[in-house]
């Protein structure tokens, strides 16, 4: 017993000894929990639910980072009482798992959009975007009545979701041969979109921006805010998530 005294007496009293000794606990507990990242693909768990963005979806999403809305709007609603009665449940990670870029951030000039699918119509949508103020008296976003003007440019959509795939994303190979197709089909009232729909379910299929015989930039954004927040069952994942940990423990 007085060993061990005098041997931490020592100890207590070098500092590089010391030192050295406090690195070595501190290193332990950074070892256990890194390394497990290591060895397990992936740190957030599957929501059931989420999928890939179509075509279409994921065009206008791209228009979305190109006009810089995330400048003034988040997309994670936080686990706070106000965020949640605000916006509505709170953002689950796998959400957004599939979003190059994320969308988070916590820059708040507007409200958040994660969950604002739904919420509006498509009609309020192309009113609010073409001009912020004829339906929001006070509102400061600026307006982007553009983009009902310009064609959506459909370049080639496989090569865009190749590149998503390459990064983890689970596009099939149906749906890297048919992204084209897709895209036109989503915003055509006209077009079967059964096939569509099978591969990506509760994907909304419509004419978006009230020009059914043009496919512009306005359909494509339209049908992006319309699918945010949509594809997730919140209550049912969060209390199988609440399971999950419960089980964990
Ligand atoms: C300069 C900051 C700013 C930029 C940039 C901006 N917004 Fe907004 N946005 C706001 C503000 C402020 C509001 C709240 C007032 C209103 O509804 O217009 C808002 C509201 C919204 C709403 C309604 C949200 C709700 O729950 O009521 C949507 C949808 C929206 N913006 C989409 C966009 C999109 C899409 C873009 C990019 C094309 C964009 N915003 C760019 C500031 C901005």
């Amino acid at each position: 017993m007085s060993s061990i005294v005098e041997n931490h007496k020592k100890l207590e009293r070098n500092v590089t000894l010391l030192g050295l000794f406090a690195f070595i606990v501190v290193a332990i507990g950074g070892v256990v929990e890194i390394a497990p990242l290591f060895w397990i693909d992936n740190t957030i768990e599957k929501v059931k639910g989420v999928r890939p963005y179509t075509p279409l979806e994921q065009a206008g999403r791209d228009i979305y980072v190109r006009e810089g809305c995330y400048a003034c709007h988040s997309q994670m609603i936080r686990p706070f009482r106000d965020e949640v009665e605000r916006y509505g449940h709170y953002s689950l990670a796998a959400e957004s798992m599939y979003d190059h870029p994320f969308q988070w951030g916590s820059k708040r000039t507007g409200p958040d959009l994660a969950r604002v699918g739904g919420r509006y119509s498509d009609e309020w949508h192309v009113q609010h975007l073409k001009d912020p103020r004829a339906v929001v008296p006070e509102s400061i976003m600026p307006p982007y009545a553009f983009l009902a003007d310009r064609d959506l440019a459909p370049g080639d959509q496989t090569a865009q979701l190749l590149a998503l795939a390459r990064v983890g994303v689970p596009y099939s190979a149906a749906d890297l041969a048919k992204a084209d197709a897709d895209l036109m089909a989503q915003a055509d009232p006209e077009a079967d979109t059964a096939d569509l729909l099978a591969r990506y379910p509760k994907a909304q299929a419509r004419d978006f921006d009230g020009d059914p015989g043009r496919l512009t930039e306005m359909d494509a954004l339209v049908a992006y805010l319309q699918v945010l927040g949509t594809l997730v069952d919140v209550n049912a994942a969060a209390a199988q998530e609440e399971l999950a940990r419960e089980k964990g423990r």
